[in-house]
């Protein structure tokens, strides 16, 4: 009986594990192509456990890069150079890359993070985020760097007039996505 039990149990996972064998290398179970919607299980997972590894990883001290309109241009430069041509300039217009990517990368200008806490945003950008276009710049930025850059983030939506004027004149270095490109949920 425990005998035939302990069979059909090791039968049962041996299918699973051909079936899964034969979608993987088939490019059925995992597809291999950009250009679709992230099912909704993909979804689910993915920012479950982005969020799971964020409430253990994040730091939670305060940024250690002080708000002056000099750390806030430097913050603007280095996403100018590092994040732009996927997060976009201060139109908020999507570039080609950023439609293009699975996931598409969010118009920062638009659709920001002022709200999450800065330790969050220093943990994405060092790290980057599995499974999309997010780069880790662990090995390409300083700690400090990737903070001034958090710091900018945090006050995109409320800039002095100065680092503002930096802000605004700063150009997306990719082509912008003509506006029948844009998926609907992200246009105006
Ligand atoms: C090659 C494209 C690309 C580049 C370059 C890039 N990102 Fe991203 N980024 C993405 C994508 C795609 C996502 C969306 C990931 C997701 O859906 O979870 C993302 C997500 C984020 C998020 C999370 C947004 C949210 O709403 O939670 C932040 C913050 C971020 N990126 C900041 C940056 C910064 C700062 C830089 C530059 C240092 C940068 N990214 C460079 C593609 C990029």
């Amino acid at each position: 009986m425990l005998k035939g039990f302990i069979t059909g149990v090791i039968a049962t996972l041996a299918i699973f594990a051909i079936v899964a064998y034969i979608g993987v290398t088939q490019g059925l179970l995992i597809p291999a192509n950009a250009d679709a919607s992230p099912p909704a299980l993909e979804r689910w997972a993915a920012s479950r456990s982005l969020h799971a590894t964020l409430a253990r990883e994040a730091p939670k001290e305060a940024n250690p890069v002080a708000l002056t309109d000099a750390n806030l241009i430097d913050g603007i430069k280095l996403y100018g150079a590092n994040c732009a041509a996927c997060h976009g300039a201060a139109n908020g217009e999507p570039s080609t890359v950023a439609i293009g990517l699975y996931q598409h990368a969010p118009q920062l200008a638009k659709d920001g993070v002022e709200d999450d806490p800065e330790g969050v945003t220093f943990w994405k950008v060092k790290h980057g985020i599995r499974l999309t276009g997010m780069p880790a710049y662990t090995t390409t930025l300083s700690d400090t760097q990737i903070w001034t850059i958090a710091l900018f983030l945090k006050h995109m939506d409320s800039l002095p007039p100065g680092p503002e004027r930096v802000w605004t004149s700063l150009k997306n270095p990719i082509a912008i996505a003509p506006p029948s490109a844009v998926p609907r949920e992200n246009r105006e």
